[in-house]
């Protein structure tokens, strides 16, 4: 056996063969199945990305309308699940409620028939389909509210945003969210990705799936960083603070939330479109001053850490529109999560087209033949 040499967070080691999706970290290229995000954010719709993700190719007109139907007639959550959504703590993060809840839906839906593409397609459908619901339904009953009900007549995005808001989202918000969506649903090997295809390797079923890789998500340095790029903004609270809050920070060695990335040495591909959409709806509802101090910030770590490669990535434009949209900040990372389903849906049915299970090794840096000390003499 090869024997290799012990690399922290595995950088550059492969840990599966994947045609998902294709980064390419020095020209900034992020592809899903060969086409552009650039293409796919200004021609396609969420759920036709996911389809594309899942099944490997565009769907024709009929396949995506059947698929649009499908996760249209599944988006309501039972009773029970809400039910004991009613009794999480109101102080909780969002993202613990969803991972709770997405792991109850495996509670309700028990059957592992991995090899049956029907049950494949109605666990996509279903995890799709009520992520939203259980994402607005939490936001909802936190508040004292009963959770609404999801409109038929809405599409995918829009729904999601009249159950938060329970009022139909403006057109453009809408779209631009659905845009938002198509940014973050897949990025081939991250750590909830990977967590993800840890938990299908070993043949279990998708919601413990889903649930192991939303709780990777949520952590700061993964998905968790939206949240904290806002809070950073709050903080600097002034253009003019952004060069001292940046310099004192380098100087603590501490991170600047919203740079940097393993794969990325230039700006996020993903980045520079959040960026065009938050512009957009500065435009229609007005400015942020928040937009300026990131705007001032982006330029003076270029200066200060752009020789190192580190450039904005995903997390550090997609508060600032979400923001824009009324939406709290503790709800981005969900935000995520309801995207990243689909790219996670698509690495496990890919795992289990060849699934071996994970078992790395491990650099044993312990001790040996130790002697066992009786408790009265410790
Ligand atoms: N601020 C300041 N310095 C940084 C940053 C940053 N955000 N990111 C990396 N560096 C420096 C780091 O100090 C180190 O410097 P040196 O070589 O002098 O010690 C060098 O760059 C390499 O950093 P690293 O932490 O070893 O890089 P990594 O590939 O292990 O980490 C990262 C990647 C994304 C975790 C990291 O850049 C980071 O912590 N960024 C801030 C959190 C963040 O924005 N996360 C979202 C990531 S993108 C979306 C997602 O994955 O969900």
């Amino acid at each position: 056996m090869m024997v290799c040499e012990y690399k922290p967070g595995l950088e550059g080691i492969p840990a599966a063969q994947s045609s998902i999706s294709y980064v390419d970290g020095q020209k900034g290229i992020l592809e899903y199945r060969g086409i552009r995000i650039e293409e796919l954010a200004a021609k396609s719709t969420f759920l036709e990305t996911a389809y594309l993700l899942i099944w490997g190719e565009l769907p024709s007109k009929e396949e995506l309308k059947a698929f649009e139907e499908e996760v249209r007639l599944h988006r309501r959550i039972k009773y029970r699940i809400r039910d004991m959504m009613k009794c999480f703590p109101e102080s909780g993060h969002p993202m613990d409620a969803l991972q709770a809840s997405a792991a109850a839906l495996g509670l309700f839906y028990s059957l592992r028939d991995l090899h049956n593409p029907a049950y494949i397609r109605d666990s996509v459908v279903r995890l799709i389909a009520t992520i939203p619901t259980m994402v607005a339904a939490f936001q909802l009953m936190r508040k004292g509210n009963d959770p609404v009900k999801p409109r038929d007549d809405l599409d995918y995005s829009a729904n999601f945003l009249y159950m938060l808001n329970e009022k139909e989202p403006d057109a453009l918000a809408a779209k631009i969210f659905d845009i938002c969506l198509i940014l973050h649903v897949e990025h081939t090997m991250n750590a909830s990705t990977f967590s993800a295809r840890v938990t299908a390797s070993t043949l279990t079923d998708p919601y413990a799936v889903v649930a192991s890789a939303v709780g990777t998500l949520g952590g700061p340095l993964h998905g968790g960083a939206n949240e904290e790029v806002i809070q950073m903004l709050e903080e600097i609270g002034s253009v003019e603070n952004v060069r001292p809050y940046v310099e004192e920070r380098l100087q603590n060695k501490q991170k600047l939330m919203g740079f940097g990335h393993r794969v990325y040495k230039v700006k996020d591909p993903r980045a520079i479109i959040l960026q065009e959409l938050a512009e957009q709806l500065f435009d229609k509802f007005g400015g942020d001053k928040y937009y300026e101090i990131a705007q001032e910030m982006e330029r003076v770590v270029e200066e200060k850490l752009g020789h190192k490669g580190i450039y904005p990535n995903v997390d550090f434009y997609s508060g600032l529109v979400y923001r824009k949209m009324g939406i709290p900040t503790d709800l981005f990372t969900p935000i995520f999560a309801i995207a990243r389903v689909a790219g996670w849906l698509a690495h496990w049915k890919e795992q289990l087209a060849e699934n071996r299970i994970f078992r790395p090794t491990q650099v044993y840096n312990g001790k040996h033949e130790v002697p066992y000390t009786p408790l009265e003499e410790r």
